[in-house]
Parts: structure tokens; sequence; C-alpha cells
């Protein structure tokens, strides 16, 4: 029984009709974009995660960018970013002016540290982006209490959860993606920011709307950066999901636990007071990509994501190449994601397990 990597269809088969409805409606009313639909998820959408205000962008990587040049960071500055992540936590600091500097993660836990994080600061250290990186919540009080301001890149973490609240309202601020693989995905790109800084929140909304808050005054360069109103109406009927989702994501992780997964390789490590929310459940072995080729053989959906990581990527040789970081090394070499998904089922957890131990995993 092949068992795929991701299964985004079926969470959406009973709400099928509920979001035809919303489809047609934003039809009917004329408005496509920034208009009803995007006010009322962005008020949604912070109250679920416990912010004062949320932003719509027009995807992920637009909302590390903008939300960090509303948090003041531009030319001359450094961001200190992860290297094992997806190439765009680093790749949006680009456009702001300022510089990646490039910080280790905890092999384990795949996020940052407050040590990782510590050895990378300076006195031009403007914002650090803290990933939480697939659906784990990285410790962000800890690294707060160094002194420098957080960006969350929460874009795989939706639905996570941890003891100091959810991600999306641990730091300065924080961005999502609604790319449709992602935990709460649209029909389409999507991104939001959060935060509880109503002027930071305010300079978001400016930018992302060419700098201006009026369409008269043009008060600095920004840009086109604006959430539709379908995304907005179909990620709205499916917020009120994301929760009940979360939980059968945590539940497979649960049934690999039972089907004996850990006699076999390293299992997910949340960090310490954390509940995640598995975007993807990503297993370590020594031999990943062996492991790789002997699941796919057996029709079972897997990936290495990261095994470049960012930091050796050839757009990044400027301030990648000499930095030593041996724990992103590691995390690049032995992870893999095997199947998750809100609806994996018991018998879908033993199949991938049967034949992660037929591949003498
Ligand atoms: C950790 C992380 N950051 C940023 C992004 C960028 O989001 P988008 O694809 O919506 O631009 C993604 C999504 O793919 C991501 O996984």
């Amino acid at each position: 029984m092949p068992v795929p990597l991701f299964d985004t269809a079926t969470p959406l088969e009973p709400l099928r009709e509920e979001l035809r409805g919303a489809l047609e409606r934003v039809m009917e009313s004329g408005r496509f974009v920034l208009g009803p639909q995007v006010a009322a998820f962005e008020r949604e959408f912070a109250a679920y995660c416990g912010a004062d205000h949320a932003v719509g962008v027009a995807n992920g990587t637009d909302a590390i960018t903008l939300a960090l040049r509303a948090m003041g960071v531009g030319p001359g500055d450094e961001v200190v970013v992860p290297s094992f992540t997806f190439y765009a936590s680093a790749e949006a600091i680009g456009p702001t002016g300022a510089t990646p500097v490039f910080c280790d993660v905890d092999p384990q836990t795949y996020c940052v540290t407050p040590d990782t994080v510590g050895a990378a600061l300076t006195a031009r250290t403007k914002a650090v982006i803290a990933v939480h990186l697939f659906g784990n919540v990285a410790p962000i009080a800890e690294i707060q209490a160094l002194g420098v301001p957080v960006l969350e890149d929460a874009a795989q973490a939706a639905g996570s959860t941890s003891s100091p609240g959810r991600p999306g309202a641990l730091g300065t601020a924080a961005t999502w993606s609604f790319y449709p693989s992602k935990n709460l995905g649209g029909f389409g790109d999507g991104g939001m920011v959060t935060t509880s800084d109503p002027e930071l929140a305010e300079r978001v909304r400016i930018l992302r709307f060419h700098g201006s808050r009026d369409k008269v005054t043009y008060e600095q360069i920004g840009c086109n950066s604006r959430l539709d109103e379908l995304q907005a109406a179909l990620l709205r009927v499916q917020l009120p999901h994301l929760d009940g989702w979360a939980d059968g994501r945590r539940r497979a992780g649960t049934y690999y636990e039972q089907a004996g997964l850990g006699e076999l390789v390293g299992l997910p490590c949340p960090v310490a007071g954390a509940s995640p929310a598995w975007h993807l459940y990503v297993v370590s072995h020594p031999d990943a990509d062996g492991l790789k080729h002997a699941l796919t053989a057996a029709g079972i959906g897997c990936a290495g994501y990261y095994r470049t990581p960012v930091h050796r990527q050839p757009a990044m040789r400027a301030w990648g190449s000499g930095v030593e970081l041996p724990g992103t090394d590691e995390a690049a070499r032995t992870h893999l994601a095997i199947p998750m998904s809100p609806v994996l089922s018991t018998e879908q957890a033993a199949e991938v397990v049967a034949a992660v131990r037929a591949a003498g995993g």
C-alpha cells in the first residue's frame, strides 16, 4: 500500500460545499483584494494566535521582509538566521539591505537555541529570525532574553502550541505562509504578519501597499504585497478546523511511536514545553539518503528537504563561506521527512514503519 508524503485533499473533503459557497460569495461581491474577507481573516487569525494585530500579505517570504523592515532593519544591520531552514527565511533579509549572519541549530530539535544565536550576535545585530522548523516551537523567550528583538518565522507552525503560548504571539512579530501544502493552506499564495505592537502592524500595512496609508500620499518605497479576498475567504472556512487537524498530526506521530519507529530511527524531538503540530514529520538516520531510496522503492513518500543548508547555497556565498555550523551539517545529512497528515491512519503508520524496518532502518 503506497503512502503519500502529504495528504492535503482528504481533510478538505467535508468542507467542499462551504468552500464553494465562500468562493461564490467573493465572486458576487466584486471585491477581490484587501476587502472585508481579508479584514475579517486578519481579526480571526490574530485572535487565534493570541496577538493583537495581523496584517495579510502576498506570501510568507514577503511577510519576513516587511516585518523586518517594520522592525527597523535596514542597510548596515545584521540579522541572525539559522542555516537549516527553507531558503526563503534568509533570502527575505536581502531586500531590507541588511546582511544575514548564519547561526547553528540543535540537531535534535532542528531549532535555534540561546547558545547558537548568542554565538552569532554582534554590535550590528538588529534582529534574530527564529524559525519554528517542521512545526517545532523555538524557545523565543530565552532568545529574547539575550536582549535582541526576535521575529518568529512561523510558516511551518500553524496549529502548534507551547507552554508560553502559541507561535505568532511569542516574539516581537511573527510571519506566516499559507502556501497550499502548509498546515493552514490556501488555494494559492498568501501570508501574514502577526504582532501585538500597533505601530509595527501599521508600518507593515503601509509597506504592503506601496508605502501609502491612503492611496494619495506615498511616504516610502513599499511594495505590492496584498492578500486577496478569495484566499482570505477560503482560509476563514479552514481556520476553525486547524486545531482538529493539528491533533490529527500529533495522533499520527503517536501511531508511528506505537508501531515501533523509535527503535529504527531518531524520532522528532519537541523543544521543552512545545506541543508541535508536525508540518513535516522528520526522522533522523545516519544513512538518510539510503533510507530514502529504499522507502521510495517501497512506495512510501519521503524527502530530505534541506540537504544543502542555506549558508552553502551559491547565492549566499558572500555571507556563508567559511561559516562552520556542525549542528546544521549533521541535521542536513541525517534528516528525512516521512508521511504526515491530519488523516494518517494506524494502518498507514504501520506500513511506513514496516518499510523502514525492511530497509534495515
Ligand atoms: C520556514 C519557511 N519560511 C518561509 C517560507 C516562505 O513562504 P512562502 O512560500 O509563502 O513565500 C516558507 C514556505 O515555504 C517556509 O517553510
